[in-house]
């Protein structure tokens, strides 16, 4: 048997008119501030994604472009703009930054009300203890990519391999919110695989390319690959081994196309959720 793919494009693309149809209907244009230090080329692209994606459904995107030997006081002063700027419902600061920025002081200083990306700590708290909140993007796609097709949660195992703050911990989080058993894997767990042959559901995002493969799935399990690897000869692949695990699992996600045009579509979500809540405070 071989797995049903789970297309990330087509569920992003019902998803993204959806948003597009509601946002004509508001008083107010959600506006997204992205902001991007330095030159990097895989946050450029990313960056432009977004950009892209946002301007395709009517929300205003704003890039700011600063150079990578901005200091951090500049960077903060640049977030404050934005917290305080009346058009921006939502503020984006790419990742990585340069190393002598502080990533965490940059993030706790984003108006919680603008986070659209979900990493504030009041809104990880909000998200943990069940309330409201911005749920970061990539874990919030994945839970949508799951109702699309109609996949139950409840009671199931999900094992997560990798524990980053952006993807592992949260989606495990929001998985054990929907009342799945949750098991967290990461680079020191011996014997991977007599944890993931468990998993109904299994989550790979350890960032390593095609490290997990079919001896590491149960028959009939849901695979969720969060990777963006790219390999020797350039091709971009993710963390599972694709053709092999697609003949024992019962659903799949590619790479590309599948979670990651959902990252975005959950962002240009949370920015329109945000000019909603703006729009309800004034
Ligand atoms: N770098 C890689 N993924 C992300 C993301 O989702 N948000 C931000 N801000 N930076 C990233």
């Amino acid at each position: 048997m071989t797995a049903t793919i789970i297309n990330g494009k087509e569920v992003a693309s019902n998803l993204r008119n959806e948003i597009k149809d509601e946002v004509i209907t508001l008083s107010v244009t959600p506006g997204l501030a992205v902001i991007l230090v330095g030159d990097n080329p895989a946050s450029r692209s990313y960056v432009k994604g977004k950009e892209k994606a946002s301007i395709e459904v009517g929300i205003y995107s704003e890039l700011k472009e600063l150079p990578s030997d901005i200091s951090e006081k500049e960077l903060l002063d640049m977030v404050e703009h934005y917290n305080s700027h009346p058009d921006i419902h939502g503020i984006l600061v790419q990742l990585p930054l340069p190393e002598h920025i502080s990533e965490k002081k940059v993030i706790e200083h984003i108006s919680p009300e603008k986070d659209v990306d979900g990493f504030h700590p009041v809104n990880i708290g909000r998200m943990m203890t069940g309330k409201d909140a911005f749920l970061p993007c990539t874990p919030f796609g994945i839970l949508q990519m799951l109702k699309y097709k109609n996949i139950s949660t409840e009671g199931k195992h999900a094992v997560i391999v990798g524990r980053s703050n952006i993807v592992g911990k949260p989606v495990g989080q929001l998985l054990l919110n929907e009342n799945a058993t949750v098991t967290y894997c990461h680079s020191k767990t011996p014997d991977l695989a007599s944890f993931t042959t468990q998993a109904d559901i299994l989550i790979a995002a350890a960032g390593r390319a095609e490290f997990i493969d079919e001896t590491h799935v149960k028959k009939g399990a849901v695979v969720i690959d969060v990777g963006m690897n790219r390999k020797e000869n350039g091709k971009l692949c993710g963390d599972v081994a694709y053709d092999n695990v697609k003949e024992k699992a019962s659903y799949i996600t590619p790479v590309p196309g599948g979670v990651g045009p959902m990252t975005i579509t959950m962002l240009l979500y949370n920015t329109l959720q945000s000019a909603k809540k703006h729009l309800e405070r004034v």
